[in-house]
């Protein structure tokens, strides 16, 4: 039995008893003491943004919640990780916190810092409690270390109560979302707008992409580190080695790593990763360390298992890699956002129609009305790259995919061929053959820096750093 009130934390069933002696024990002889908080390099940025979103919607409030814990099973919970546009406007971490910004810039942050030890919550709860869950900051450390005023998240709902035009940024907290009546279309522009805003990335950021970039390298080298164990365990162990290193150096991963041996490359996001390495098949892995201020990378490389490339492995590679390096030179700013696609679509097209696989001629092939080589090519060749793996993602059309590439934007470039298993219209032995690579770029000047330059990406080069890395 516990002694629950409709007051008390949340305790489950098979909780022991919680006896007022033990209670009041418990309530005392803690040192509370101020911890060492700084303020964090993104406050300073996060303020000049607020500010810059505010001046977006001028006379309105403006509404950004964090979210909360999403259960896994029963009372147990997925790891917490904030939204990225309240992440990005705010700095803050923390779960079930709103941000507001008011019309002039100025802005709270409602947040659920740790209770005192007058409340039980500290011993007792398992979700928020400090004892359970790992102490949570002050109200007093958020706000030096996000440079933010705070209040509690129980003052949320009076505070929007006050009659000025709201927009919230919506289903990201559904307690949140019914706090504002909804307006469609001025939601959804705000939701545009914040995805708008982050189209374009300041040197803090690119830096932080460099920094998940680097540990995604060191990941990658990490799995290559353990290849005979790769193929006694397969692709489970390189989910398993990739992710120790994601949870290492970074937050986590930016998304579930794929890791496709053989035929399961075919299909393009393959997260079961229950497969076999089989010596002579290639194998693709797509991974992306998110680092600790929430800035992911997404790197593939496709790898020959037995460490060598046969002839036909080798052709098929060089012709999405020729692919690729078209896309790379296709990218600077006034370039159209899909000027990298394109040009990798015109390279894989022709190498499709060497195959002999093309139904009609290859320019009738690429025109927009036909896109029939797109049976083997699947997907777009880039998007967008930032605290999200598909960053941006309610910019408008005329911002992003049909826009011109501006200095700053991060972006992946990630042609790829893919031959089903079960494809009656190519040769049996393109059947069951998957092949992407794929890097992240930031625009410069006058073209693109690639950020994941220190993985290798030509056919010698990868067999030379299996060898190396394997020993
Ligand atoms: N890396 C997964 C994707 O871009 O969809
Ligand atoms: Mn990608």
């Amino acid at each position: 039995m516990t002694e629950d009130t409709p007051t008390a934390p949340k305790t489950e069933q098979h909780d022991p008893a919680v006896p007022e002696a033990y209670a009041a024990f418990m309530r005392t002889g803690w040192d509370d003491g101020p911890s060492d908080v700084s303020r964090h390099p993104v406050a300073d940025l996060a303020a000049a943004r607020r500010q810059r979103l505010a001046d977006a919607f001028p006379g309105e409030r403006l509404v950004l919640p964090g979210g909360g814990y999403q259960v896994r099973a029963f009372d147990t919970d997925y790891r917490f990780r904030a939204d990225t546009a309240h992440a990005y406007f705010s700095g803050n971490h923390t779960s079930d916190a709103t941000l507001v910004v008011e019309p002039d810039g100025s802005a709270v942050l409602y947040a659920r810092p740790r209770s005192g030890r007058d409340s039980d919550e500290f011993f007792r709860d398992r979700q928020y409690g400090a004892l359970w869950a790992g102490k949570r900051p002050s109200a007093e450390e958020l706000a030096t270390a996000l440079g933010v005023e705070v209040r509690h998240v129980d003052d949320l709902a009076s505070a929007l109560g006050n009659g000025t035009k709201t927009r919230v940024h919506r289903q990201v907290s559904a307690a949140v979302d019914g706090l504002v009546a909804a307006d469609e279309a001025r939601d959804t522009e705000l939701a545009r707008v914040l995805s708008e805003m982050r189209l374009v990335k300041d040197d803090w950021e690119v830096g932080e992409l460099q920094s998940a970039v680097d540990a995604t390298t060191l990941g990658f080298e990490d799995c290559v580190r353990e290849w005979d164990r790769v193929i006694e365990h397969g692709e489970r162990w390189l989910e398993g080695t990739f992710f120790r290193r994601a949870r290492t150096m970074g937050n986590d991963l930016g998304y579930d790593s794929i890791v496709a041996n053989g035929s399961h490359a075919t299909t393009l996001h393959w997260i079961e990763n229950s497969g076999a390495v089989v010596p002579g098949e290639l194998i693709l892995l797509d991974m992306g360390v998110e680092n600790a201020n929430l800035y992911t990378a997404d790197i593939t490389r496709t790898l020959p298992v037995n460490g060598r490339f046969t002839t036909l492995q080798r052709d098929l590679y060089t012709l999405v890699l020729q692919a690729q390096d078209a896309a790379l030179a296709a990218l600077r700013p006034g370039a159209k956002f899909l000027a990298g696609h394109d040009a990798a679509m015109v390279v894989l097209a022709h190498g499709l129609d060497d195959l002999g696989l093309l139904p009609v001629p290859v320019e009738e092939a690429l025109s927009p009305d036909s896109r029939v080589y797109a049976r083997w090519t699947l997907h777009g060749t880039s998007h967008m790259l930032g605290m999200d793996v598909h960053d941006c993602g309610h910019a408008a059309p005329e911002t992003y995919r049909d826009a011109d590439l501006v200095e700053g934007m991060v972006l992946t470039v990630e042609p790829g061929l893919y031959f089903q298993a079960d494809d009656l219209l190519v040769p049996d032995e393109l059947r069951g053959i998957g092949i992407r690579i794929e890097d992240d770029v930031v625009v410069t000047a006058d073209g693109v820096r690639n950020l994941s330059s220190a993985l290798p990406r030509t056919p010698e080069a990868i067999e030379e750093w299996m060898g190396d890395l394997r020993g």
